[in-house]
C-alpha cells in the first residue's frame, strides 16, 4: 500500500480518468474525496463523492474549508476535471473559449491557491495536474483546449518552484495523456479515433487505468525526486 493514511482530493473524480485515479488511490490505502459536478458512476469504500464545480471560486473555498475541518489535511491533489468545446478558431465563440479556460485552467488555480500553501504548512504533498497530448503538440479545432492544457504545464512548473522554495517537499507534476477511452471522446467520430490509434507507436488508444497507475506513482514516495515534470502517457504519440 503506497498511500496509506493519505487524504487525496481528485477533481472530476466521479467517472473517467478521475474515477480510475480515485479508485486506484483508495486501493493503495488513501481516503479519497472525489469532487465533481457530475453524478458518481461508482461507489467504493474510502471514496467520498462531493459535489463541486471547480469554476465556482467561493464554492472551492467552502469545499477546502470543509475538507480541512473534516479530514484535517490534504496530502494529494489531482486537478483532473476538464472539458472540451471544439471548434475551428475562426468559428470559435467567446462562450466556448471562456468555458474551457475557466474549467481547465482557472479550476486548477481555484484549489491550488489554498491547497498548495496548506501542503507547505504540513511539510509536503503532491499535486498532479492532468494536461493532454494536445497541450504538448497542439491540435486542429482545439485552440481553447490546447491553450488550457499548455497552461496547465506552465502552472505545474511555476507551482513546483513556488511551493518548494522554503525547502518543503511539495511536488507538482503533470500527466499529459494521449487519447484515452472515456466519455470525453464521445463526440469524436470513430474513424478519427482509429486514426489517432494508428498515430501511436503502440497502435491503440489508452485506458483510464493506465493513467491512474502513473498518478499513483506521482502521488507516492516512489517519485520523491520528481517535480516540475510532465509525464507523457500517450502510447508514443505525436500529433
Ligand atoms: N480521455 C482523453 O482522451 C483525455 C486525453 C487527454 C487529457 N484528458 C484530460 O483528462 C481529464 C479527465 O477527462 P476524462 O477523459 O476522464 O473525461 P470525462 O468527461 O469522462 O470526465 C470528466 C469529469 O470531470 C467532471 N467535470 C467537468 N467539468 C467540471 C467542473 N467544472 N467541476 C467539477 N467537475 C467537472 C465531469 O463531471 C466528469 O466527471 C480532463 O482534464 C481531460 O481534459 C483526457
Amino acid at each position: 500500500m503506497k498511500l496509506t493514511g493519505k487524504i487525496a482530493v481528485v477533481t472530476g473524480g466521479a467517472r473517467g480518468i478521475g474515477g480510475e485515479i480515485a479508485k486506484a488511490f483508495a486501493l493503495e490505502g488513501a481516503t479519497v474525496i472525489a469532487a465533481d459536478m457530475g453524478e458518481a458512476s461508482f461507489q467504493m469504500e474510502n471514496v467520498i463523492h462531493y459535489p463541486l464545480n471547480v469554476t465556482d471560486t467561493e464554492g472551492c473555498k467552502k469545499f477546502y474549508d470543509e475538507i480541512i475541518e473534516k479530514y484535517g489535511q490534504i496530502d494529494i491533489l489531482v486537478n483532473n476535471a476538464g472539458i472540451t468545446r471544439d471548434s475551428m478558431t475562426r468559428k470559435m465563440t467567446d462562450e466556448q473559449w471562456d468555458l474551457v479556460l475557466d474549467v481547465n485552467l482557472k479550476g486548477l488555480f481555484n484549489l491550488v491557491r489554498y491547497i498548495g500553501p496548506q501542503m507547505e504548512n504540513i511539510g509536503g504533498g503532491s499535486i498532479i495536474n492532468i494536461s493532454s497530448v494536445v497541450g504538448v503538440f497542439g491540435n486542429i479545432g482545439q485552440a481553447n483546449y490546447a491553450a488550457s492544457k499548455a497552461g496547465a504545464i506552465g502552472l505545474t512548473m511555476t507551482w513546483a518552484k513556488e511551493f518548494a522554495r522554503k525547502g518543503v517537499p511539495v511536488r507538482v507534476n503533470a500527466i499529459a495523456p494521449g487519447y484515452v477511452m472515456t466519455d470525453i471522446l464521445k463526440t469524436v467520430p470513430e474513424d478519427l479515433l482509429q486514426q489517432f490509434a494508428q498515430m501511436t507507436m503502440l497502435k491503440r488508444l489508452g485506458q483510464p487505468e493506465e493513467i491512474a497507475k502513473v498518478a499513483v506513482f506521482l502521488a507516492s514516495d516512489d517519485s520523491s525526486y520528481i517535480t516540475g515534470q510532465t509525464i507523457n502517457v500517450n502510447g508514443g504519440m505525436r500529433l
